[in-house]
């Protein structure tokens, strides 16, 4: 069985308290419960992780390219949080690995303010997911599994 890794930029462990009219109640806990579902639906094993540090976010996905290589994980989902808007290391990170990203966002960033209407991993994700809440991280497994039949 394959693994499907979900990634959680910075703030996202503050779901459900941080700005709930924005990204609603549900908690990080939540999310990885509907990912754990999806991922039972799907076939896949879950691998669900969180961190605030960029360098982190970059290594995990460096390690993602290898297991990707190997065979052994189907691919990432990841809300990269405020890093989507500024970081061309994890945009980088990306394109080196080769391994088939799916960038998702809660919110309908291109709603918000113009910050967030730049994206450093649109250009470099197989696609996009944005403005479902948090039932996106459920689509975005099913998005993975339709890549690979
Ligand atoms: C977010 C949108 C980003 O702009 C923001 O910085 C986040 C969350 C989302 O899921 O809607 O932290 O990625």
């Amino acid at each position: 069985m394959k693994t499907a890794l979900i990634l959680n930029g910075p703030n996202l462990n503050l779901l459900g308290t941080r700005e709930p009219e924005m990204y609603g109640k549900q908690t990080l806990a939540d999310v990885e419960a509907l990912c754990r579902v999806a991922c039972q639906t799907h076939g896949y094993v879950l691998d669900f992780r969180h961190s605030n540090h960029e360098g982190v976010l970059v290594d995990w996905i460096q390690e993602a390219g290898r297991a990707y290589a190997e065979g052994t994980l189907a691919g990432v989902v990841f809300n990269a949080g405020a890093y989507t808007h500024t970081s061309v290391a994890l945009h980088d990170a990306i394109k080196g690995a080769g391994v088939p990203v799916i960038e998702l966002h809660i919110s309908n960033v291109h709603a918000r303010e113009p910050f967030r209407h730049h994206s450093y991993l649109s250009p470099v994700a197989r696609g996009v997911i944005l403005g479902l809440g948090v039932q996106g991280y459920a689509l975005a497994i099913a998005g993975l599994a339709g890549l690979l039949r």
